[in-house]
């Protein structure tokens, strides 16, 4: 036994609330960069990719057409079923507990004028900027992310959990929302892999770079990312 007071953390067991708790869900606001519709499918066999697909690393930043197609097999809402105005069961090309997708996903562009962040809007497939990113404490904490990935470059993909999704549906919802957070990652690691994209699993959690984003209020949580870049 690890003498250490975090090598295991009790999450406990998450249960069904009887009834799902009203939640109003973080909605992205700004103008909107549209993703080109009709990207095309990449022609590899399943078979191929699960043997093909491995963690790679030193590639360029991807093309905003690059991040389409990737985000197009990754993380695109394909039919959102809306159950009423607050109750949302939305079906994602990854798995997701009670079919939440608690995940949002903020990309980060290094532009000439400097580091952007987008967030992406996984129905109308397309980016919204994300304001005030250009601090030194934010610009720190890309760093450090970067790091985690062994990269200097690439197009990072920050796992940001809305907790409140997951915790409208069930109690002790905690470890659902990690074991989403795998799913989501395995998700991009074979998506870009079919793209012949290098796609780098990010270990840090990136927790200090959502709260400098997003606020430390305790609604969003940073659960990993991955970094993906052009060979
Ligand atoms: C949760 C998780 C976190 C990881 N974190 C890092 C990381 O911070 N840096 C890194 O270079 N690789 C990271 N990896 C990649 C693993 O090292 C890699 O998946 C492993 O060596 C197996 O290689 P493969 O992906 O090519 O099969 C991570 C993988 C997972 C699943």
């Amino acid at each position: 036994m690890p003498n250490s007071a975090k090598a295991y953390i009790e999450l406990g067991e998450p249960v069904p609330r009887v009834e799902q708790q009203p939640y109003a869900a973080w909605v992205i606001e700004g103008p909107l960069q549209r993703f080109p519709e009709g990207e095309s499918s990449p022609d590899v066999s399943f078979a191929e990719l699960c043997f093909a697909r491995r963690t790679s690393y030193g590639g360029i930043p991807l093309t905003m057409a690059e991040v389409g197609a990737l985000l197009n097999l990754a993380a695109r809402t394909i039919t959102a079923v809306h159950a009423s105005d607050r109750e949302v069961a939305k079906l994602k090309p990854a798995i997701s507990a009670g079919a939440k997708h608690p995940i949002l996903l903020v990309v980060f562009e290094q532009t000439v004028d400097g580091m952007l962040a987008h967030v992406y809007d996984d129905e109308r497939h397309g980016l919204v900027a994300l304001p005030q990113v250009k601090t030194d404490a934010v610009a720190a904490l890309y760093r450090r992310a970067m790091d985690s990935c062994r990269s200097e470059q690439g197009t990072l993909f920050l796992f940001v959990a809305e907790w409140g999704k997951t915790a409208s549906r069930y109690t002790q919802h905690e470890s659902l929302v990690w074991r989403d957070a795998g799913a989501l990652l395995q998700q991009f690691s074979l998506a870009a892999s079919a793209l012949r994209l290098n796609c780098v699993p990010m270990g840090y959690t990136g927790d200090a770079l959502v709260r400098a984003l997003f606020g430390d209020d305790g609604r969003f949580c940073g659960v990993g990312g991955c970094l993906v870049s052009t060979p």
